[in-house]
């Protein structure tokens, strides 16, 4: 199975959810886990380069790779059953080498937020996303919600992405998500995020 973390806005946790959730695949329902950084700027693969070198021991492989070597990983991965494949890619709409990405993955996981730049670019990464691949289940994350802002808009959207795929519920902006690691999640993170990685593994994995 081949899950795409996917966004074509940036910031919104794309690379953040994908460590924790391969955390979560990995620790917590013992699955065998591949992460492939197909962002350029590498951000999962040079963090877990530099824990390395303190000599923690890896709960899964991480590799780099750029997105136009797809089909040569979906070839690698497709016959093993038992693997879990996780790419966390930039997401870019404009960008073709994503078209066989697209088209290829069994799952895509979308974070975004409730301002009207980040919806708007999660609802035209969908409508491309569905128009290449009208089968792929995309599950939304709204996510960094900050817990004293009424999110006026979250009904409406919440509808709007409902014709693409799933919407969870949503994870809240905490200051510890920016130390998190490929190594463990922090007892405090896994108490947000469980929650929602349940529902998406009980649905879709
Ligand atoms: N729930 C959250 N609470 C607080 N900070 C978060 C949360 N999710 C992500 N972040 C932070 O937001 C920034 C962008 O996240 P990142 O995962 O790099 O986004 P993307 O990969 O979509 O560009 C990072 O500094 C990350 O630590
Ligand atoms: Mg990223």
């Amino acid at each position: 199975m081949i899950i795409l973390f996917g966004n074509q806005k940036g910031g919104v946790g794309k690379s953040t959810l994908a460590v924790l959730f391969a955390n979560y695949l990995s620790f917590v329902h013992n699955k065998d886990v591949i992460v492939f950084d197909m962002d350029n700027q590498r951000s999962i693969y040079n963090k877990v380069q530099a824990a390395k070198v303190l000599e923690n021991v890896q709960l899964y492989e991480v590799e780099a790779a750029n997105v136009d070597q797809f089909n040569t990983i979906h070839a690698i991965v497709s016959d093993k059953e038992n693997l879990i494949t996780i790419l966390d890619v930039a997401g870019s709409i404009e960008n073709d080498n994503l078209i066989p990405v697209f088209k290829g993955v069994d799952l895509i996981i979308c974070p975004f937020a409730y301002d009207e730049y980040s919806v708007g670019s999660t609802i035209d990464f969908s409508e491309v996303v569905k128009t290449l691949n009208n089968k792929v289940n995309i599950v939304f994350i709204p996510n960094r919600i900050k817990t004293n802002v009424k999110y006026e808009t979250l009904e409406s959207v919440n509808k709007v992405l409902s014709n693409f795929g799933a919407v969870t519920n949503p994870i809240s902006e905490r200051i510890d998500f920016q130390r998190i690691n490929s190594f463990e999640t922090p007892h405090t993170i896994r108490q947000v995020v469980t929650p929602v990685f349940d529902s998406i593994f009980n649905q879709f994995i």
